[in-house]
This record gives structure tokens, C-alpha cells and sequence, in this order.
């Protein structure tokens, strides 16, 4: 596909459909909502589209249909494998003006929300009815609950209550011809049918534009304990993980930090309520909920035993609510302290959680041979590894062309101990040409046959997710 830029009649016609308000063709706003979070990449779209209504936004894609140019779905721009990128101009369709909480339907535990609402606003608003949202990416307060579902974004909590795939009951979407469809129905079970819900899950925006979704909630647990436990060896916090399950505890949250990662953050972190020691080899950061304290203390016991086993070091608890935030807010800091740190490339490796050691043994021992360095973070109780591979001095040829054979080479791994590319980040722009290290030709074909049913001109979305 080539470069779009917007001809006169286009640009008309998205004006009459969305007003001045709606329609931004300026260059600050085109720079503005044409990055997000992904290494420093800008692809600013020829217009930026900010619809308030289903209505409006079918208009622009039937607009952008007439005239086949490409529409890039834009959220909170917080992704991190490129998604929201207006590869090849066009029209960006920012859904940040929807973001209306339309219903909590507290006798189904059940909430209706418009894309562009925040995640964090979101979870404050069940929360005050006593209700959870359990989906918490570190970005949760300027990521939006639509691209949360386009990238089918996770976060620690994940661990136990599932992913935000596993909160979706139903989804308004506008199909790349402009028509409106519901993706199934707002029950909790379904056999009708194929399951559009979840192949419209973590599409990212190239099977059509999300207005709307119904969400599942869980009655929000009435206590947490909260555990930072130190490590002289990071393959002994990564093999302490499986181990913790093994002994038969669901921690709510089990997060992997390797001692770089923090020592980075805890530069950028003021007025810390509590002392952490530097470890030398890594952390988890482990949580348990419930509405028992005393189910809790004996979950909290069995892992100190598992950590005890594994040759942890002295386990500091987080006591008072303030300690809590603190040490979330420390862990939610550390992939922006990881980017102010260094230029960096960040891999969404994810592994079945007994493999783990092996991966993060396997990722350093290729950073040795090829010359990188990297600093390793995210959701071990997933096997969930976000590997940040740090530029620091290495050269910029060694970068562009050197390093993609690297990456290559962790994917490789990644897939042979039976995991894949992306965990919750997404295959987007960036890791787009490693999708062949995870899928034969028989599988991507399937995925291209859906992709050319749902959008025959491809237009929505295009340069992303498929090779
Ligand atoms: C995190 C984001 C980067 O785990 O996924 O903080
Ligand atoms: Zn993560």
C-alpha cells in the first residue's frame, strides 16, 4: 500500500460528517496522535478523525471505504509493539472522545463502556460499587479500555483472573464496510455460533473499529497482602515461581524484576514509604487476595516457604495501604524508567511458567554472544517476559542490522520451549516480521483468509499483525 495523504472531496466529506471540532488536519495534532509508546517511531496519519458517536465513526469508515484509504483505530497511544501507528497515512481514528461509562449493571456484574475510556477510570468506577475489573496494564491511567481489548492488554492480575480477553462478553464493532455489528450477546456461557468476540479480541484494529463493549466484573476482593522478595539469583526467583503454584497458591499477582529494572526506577521514584535493599540477582513481587484474612496468612505462608526453598533473601511486606501504592506505583514506573534510561527494544516474550528459567537464561546467554545487554521484567506467573534489550553505546548499524538477527534468535527460543511472541503487547508494526518463527504457512493463511473476508480492500489497519 502506498502513502495516503486526504484529497479535497475525502476531506470534505469527513467534515461534514464529524464538524471542525471533529476533524484535525494540523501538523502539531497529525505529530501528536501519530506515535504512541513503541521505541521513539512517528507515523503521523494525513488527518486525525474524532468521532463522539457509532454513527459518526461508521460514516468515516464508509467515507474511507469509497475512497480506499487507510484507517489506523487510535486509543490512549500508550502500545508498545506500534499498533496505533498511521503506517501509511490516511485517516487516524481517534476514539478518545467516547469514553462514556454507559451502564454498571450491578445485578450482572456486567459494565457497557465506549472505547476511549480510560482503564483506570473504569476500574475506580466499579470499584466504588464494590466491583473489580481485574485487566491492569501498567498504563492503566492513560490507556484506553479499547485498545485494551484490540491488544487484548494483561498486566499482573492476569495471573489469576485472566486477561482482558477473558472479560469480554460482547463487542459493538464497525466493520470495514461500515457496517455495525454485535459480536455475540452479553451472557457469560455462548455456544452459538463462531465466537466473534474473541477473534475480534486482540485483532488489533485490522478487523474493524470497536464502539463498544460489554464487560464482565467480579466482586472486588476485600484484602490483599503485598511482598517484595529478594533474590541473589534470577534463575531462582524465575524457578521459585512455578513452584509457588505447584504448592497449590494463586497469588493474584507475580511479578518478575530483575535488580537493574529497579535500582533504574527507584532513581525516578521520590519519597518511597518504605526501605528496599538492592538484591543482587532479582525480585518478585508477589500479591494475595481474598475476603479471608486468615486463608490469606496460610497462602502467605506457603510461599514464604517456596521462597525460603529457593534462597530468597529477607522478604519485605508492604503493611499500610500507602506501602501498597507505593510499591505498585514503583513497579508501574519501571518500563518508563527502563525508556528513560536508554534507547531500548522491548520483546513480549511469553513461555508455559515452568520454562521461565530457561528463558531468561537463554535471552542472556544470546545478549553475551551477540554483543547486547538486557534488563528483564513482567508477569512470571504468566511465563510472561518482557525482555528490554538496551542500546546504551552499541552502534546504530549494529542496531538496525545486527540486533533483528538477535531478536530472531530469542523468538526462536521463545518458541521452542512452547511459548510465543507476544504475550499482551501485541504483534502490531514492530515484531510483525518474526510472525513466521511462530506460524507455518498453513496458519497464517488462515488468518489472511479471515483478514481478506472481514476487509477485502484492507483498509483497516494495514501494515500490521500479518507478514
Ligand atoms: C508492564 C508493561 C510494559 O508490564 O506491559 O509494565
Ligand atoms: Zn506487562
Amino acid at each position: 500500500m502506498r502513502q495516503h495523504g486526504l484529497g479535497e472531496r475525502p476531506l470534505a466529506q469527513l467534515r461534514e460528517v464529524l464538524g471542525d471540532q471533529g476533524l484535525l488536519v494540523d501538523e502539531d495534532s497529525r505529530v501528536a496522535y501519530g506515535s504512541d509508546e513503541t521505541e521513539d517511531l512517528i507515523y503521523p496519519p494525513a488527518a486525525v478523525a474524532r468521532p463522539r458517536t457509532t454513527e459518526q465513526v461508521a460514516a468515516v469508515v464508509r467515507v474511507c471505504a469509497e475512497h480506499q484509504i487507510p484507517i489506523t483505530p487510535i486509543g490512549g497511544r500508550t502500545g508498545l509493539s506500534g499498533g496505533a501507528l498511521s503506517v501509511f497515512g490516511g485517516v487516524g481514528l481517534a476514539l478518545d472522545r467516547m469514553n462514556v461509562i454507559e451502564l454498571v449493571d450491578e445485578r450482572n456484574l456486567q459494565v457497557v463502556v465506549q472505547p476511549g475510556v480510560i482503564t483506570q477510570v473504569l476500574q475506580e468506577a466499579v470499584a466504588a460499587k464494590g466491583l473489580y475489573y481485574p485487566p491492569d496494564p501498567s498504563s492503566r491511567g492513560s490507556c484506553t479500555i479499547g485498545g485494551n481489548i484490540a491488544e487484548n492488554a494483561g498486566g499482573p492480575r492476569a495471573v489469576k483472573y485472566g486477561v482482558t480477553r477473558d472479560f469480554v462478553l460482547n463487542l459493538e464493532v464497525v466493520l470495514p464496510n461500515g457496517d455495525v455489528i454485535w459480536t455475540g450477546a452479553n451472557t457469560l456461557k455462548n455456544s452459538t455460533g463462531y465466537d466473534l468476540t474473541r477473534l475480534l479480541v486482540g485483532s488489533e484494529g485490522t478487523l474493524g473499529v470497536i464502539t463498544k463493549a460489554v464487560l464482565r466484573l467480579v466482586p472486588h476482593p476485600k484484602e490483599t497482602r503485598l511482598m517484595l522478595v529478594p533474590f541473589a539469583s534470577a534463575e531462582k526467583a524465575c524457578e521459585a515461581v512455578s513452584a509457588t503454584f505447584r504448592a497449590g497458591v494463586t497469588p493474584s499477582a507475580m511479578e518478575f524484576i530483575e535488580r537493574d529494572a529497579i535500582a533504574w526506577t527507584l532513581k525516578h521514584t521520590d519519597d518511597l514509604p518504605l526501605q528496599i535493599t538492592t538484591a543482587p540477582g532479582a525480585y518478585l513481587m508477589i500479591e494475595v487476595d481474598g475476603d479471608h484474612a486468615d486463608a490469606i496468612m496460610r497462602d502467605c505462608e506457603t510461599i514464604l516457604g517456596v521462597m525460603e526453598a529457593h534462597e530468597a533473601g529477607d522478604v519485605l511486606f508492604a503493611e499500610t495501604t500507602a506501602e501498597k501504592d507505593a510499591l505498585w506505583k514503583m513497579r508501574r514506573s519501571v518500563p518508563v524508567s527502563v525508556k528513560a534510561h536508554s534507547v531500548y527494544k522491548e520483546e513480549d516474550t511469553v513461555v508455559p511458567r515452568y520454562e521461565l528459567p530457561r528463558l531468561l537464561k537463554g535471552v542472556k546467554e544470546i545478549g553475551a554472544r551477540c554483543g547486547f545487554s538486557s534488563v528483564c521484567y513482567g508477569h512470571a506467573g504468566d511465563g510472561n517476559l518482557h525482555v528490554n534489550i538496551i542500546k546504551g553505546d552499541l552502534s546504530d548499524a549494529f542496531w538496525e542490522l545486527e540486533l533483528p538477527k538477535a531478536i530472531r534468535e530469542i523468538f526462536q527460543l521463545t518458541v521452542s520451549l512452547g511459548g510465543t511472541l507476544s504475550g499482551e503487547h501485541g504483534i502490531g508494526l514492530v515484531q510483525r516480521p518474526y510472525m513466521d518463527i511462530a506460524f507455518n504457512a498453513a496458519q497464517l493463511d488462515v488468518m489472511r483468509a479471515i483478514k481478506q473476508a472481514i476487509d477485502p480492500q484492507g483498509i483497516m489497519n494495514p501494515g500490521k499483525v500479518l507478514p
